[in-house]
Formats: C-alpha cells, structure tokens, sequence
C-alpha cells in the first residue's frame, strides 16, 4: 500500500528538476500522476522532456500522463485542470512547480521580467488552485502544495555568499513572498473543506539542470545545496499530511517530523534531514 493509493496528482514543471522529482516520488506511492510543462518534446538547450518523464515513471512502475500547457499564458493555462483530469479523474493533488528566475538588480528589473515571474510564479499557481478547488470542496479532501523559495526572505547578514547574489535574486523572492502569503491566506480559507495548502522550498539550492547557473555558487557554500529526494520526500509529506498554511523548508519540515528520506522510485532509504548532496551531481 502506498500513501497515495487510488489519488491522482498533477506536477507543473515536471519535464525535470524539482518537479520531475517530485512526480516519481508520488508517482511511487501509488498516485496517478499528470505531468506537465510548457512542451511535450525537448526545446531549447535543457535536458528533460514531459515524453521521458512520464516514460520514466512508467518503467519504474508507476501511472503517469503527460499535458502540455504554456503556464505563462493566461488563455493556455486556463482548461488545464481540465485537461489534466481526463485520464485518470478529478485532482487530489495539485503540485505548483513551475516558476520562473530571472537574476536581475531590483532597480533594474524590467517590465516583461517581473511580467514572467508574477505570471508563472503567482498568478498560475493561484488559478491552477482557483480550476482545481471545485472537484476537491465535492470530494471533501485536496492538497495544493505551492512550491516556493527561501529567497522569499531577505537572507541573513552576513550574506553566504556575494553581494551582488543577494541583490539580484530579490525581484524572483518577490514574486515568491507573494506566492507564499497567497498560499497562507488560501490554507486558512480552505482548511475546513480538507484541503490542506502549504509552501515549501529548499534550504536554498537544488542543482537542477535549470539550475546550472548557481554551480559556482554550490561549490563556494556546498552547505548551501540540499539533493533533490529532500524535497521530494517533504513535497509527499506535504501532499499527504494535515498541515495547514506552513510556509517550511524541505529540510526543516523533514527533521522537524523526523521522517527519513527514500529514493525517488520509493525503493530504497537513503538516510533522513541531514542527507548532503554531491555538489557536483545534477538531479
Ligand atoms: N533549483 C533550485 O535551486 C531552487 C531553489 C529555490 C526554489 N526553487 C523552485 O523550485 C521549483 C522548480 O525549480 P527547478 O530548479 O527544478 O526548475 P527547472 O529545472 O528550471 O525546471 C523548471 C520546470 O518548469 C517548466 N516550465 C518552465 N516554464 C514553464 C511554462 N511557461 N509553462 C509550463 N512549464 C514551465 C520547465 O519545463 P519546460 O522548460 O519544458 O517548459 C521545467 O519542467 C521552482 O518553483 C523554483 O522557483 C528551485
């Protein structure tokens, strides 16, 4: 039996990283899992496609389906859930994942950048939930778990790493401080349907493919970077518990209920909150 036996989950952002992670580790407990991303096939220089994610998860054993949507665009997001729901019933569990960084100084940030990160890191999360609510308040039971950043929070002086580091990931923590006081507000609303909302980010890096560009950073603080099956395990602790509005970082949330970590195809443990990460490993 697994703990999402019989659910049907659906990932944004799951062609790879955080959100293919967190697809097969659902995935592994027994939930139909419906993953997206902007495009089926591959585009651009970045490994990972939809098409070898659901794959993926296929070969592991588990159900997958795979829909495509362009999250940054209000007409293309807007049948999502919908769509989402054909192959395998109504949501239980809705993962907002997909999100957008761009490095940019705060008093420089132009127009069309802050538009793409209040766009995909804000508003679709936001009408995602708004498409995915009705089938969850009739079910009497739902998880919507928004996945955030501890750039949301100024970091603490002295800063870990550069100055300029600090500065220019500010306009990209706005759009998630705003994501994660959505994210509150919604929880406390909903919690007496059952629906159970959450934020959750890493302690601060997850080398992803799209992450590339902080490995320089990774080596210079390697405390800073956390492997991938963390968040994925506090994402399925998340997705399956009673929490109600915790805005928590993977590793905290995992020492604080003293759950151990397994491997993404659910198969193996790996240890528990203090697992490190191979800085030079991609997830
Ligand atoms: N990695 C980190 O260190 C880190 C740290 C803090 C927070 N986070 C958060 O964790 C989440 C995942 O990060 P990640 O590093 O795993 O990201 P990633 O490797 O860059 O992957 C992003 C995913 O989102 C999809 N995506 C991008 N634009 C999209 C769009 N317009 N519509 C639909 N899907 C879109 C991408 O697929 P396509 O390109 O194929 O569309 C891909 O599947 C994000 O919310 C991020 O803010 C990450």
């Amino acid at each position: 039996m697994g703990s999402c036996d019989g659910r049907v989950a659906l990932v944004t952002g799951a062609s790879r990283g955080i959100g293919r992670a967190i697809a097969r580790r659902l995935a592994a407990e027994g939930a139909s899992v419906v993953l997206n991303a902007s495009r089926l096939g591959a585009h651009g220089k970045l490994p990972g496609t939809l098409e070898d994610a659901v794959a993926q998860i296929q070969a592991e054993g588990g159900k997958a389906a795979a829909v495509a949507a362009d999250l940054g665009d209000a007409a293309s997001r807007s049948d999502l859930v919908a769509r989402a729901s054909e192959p395998f019933g109504p949501l239980d569990i809705l993962v907002n994942n997909a999100a957008a960084a761009r490095m940019r100084l705060p008093s420089e940030c132009s127009t069309e950048d802050r538009n793409l990160m209040f766009e995909l890191n804000v508003n679709a999360p936001v009408d995602l939930a708004q498409q995915a609510l009705p089938a969850m308040k009739s079910a009497g039971a739902g998880w919507i778990l928004n996945i955030s950043s501890a750039s949301a929070q100024q970091p603490a002086l002295p800063y870990r790493d550069t100055r300029s580091s600090a500065w220019i990931i500010g306009p990209y923590g706005a759009s998630k401080a705003a994501l994660e006081r959505y994210t509150v507000a919604l929880a406390h609303e909903l919690a007496e349907d059952g629906i159970f909302v959450n934020a959750m980010g890493p302690v601060a890096i997850v080398l992803t493919q799209g992450a590339d560009y902080v490995r320089d950073i990774a080596r210079r603080n390697p405390d800073m970077v956390e492997p991938v099956e963390l968040m994925a395990e506090a994402a399925l602790a998340l997705c399956t518990g009673r929490h109600v509005g915790q805005v928590v970082l993977s590793r905290e949330l995992l020492h604080a209920i003293g759950r151990e970590v397994r491997s993404l195809d659910g198969k193996q443990v790996l240890g528990d909150a203090f697992l490190e990460a191979d800085v030079e490993a991609t997830a």
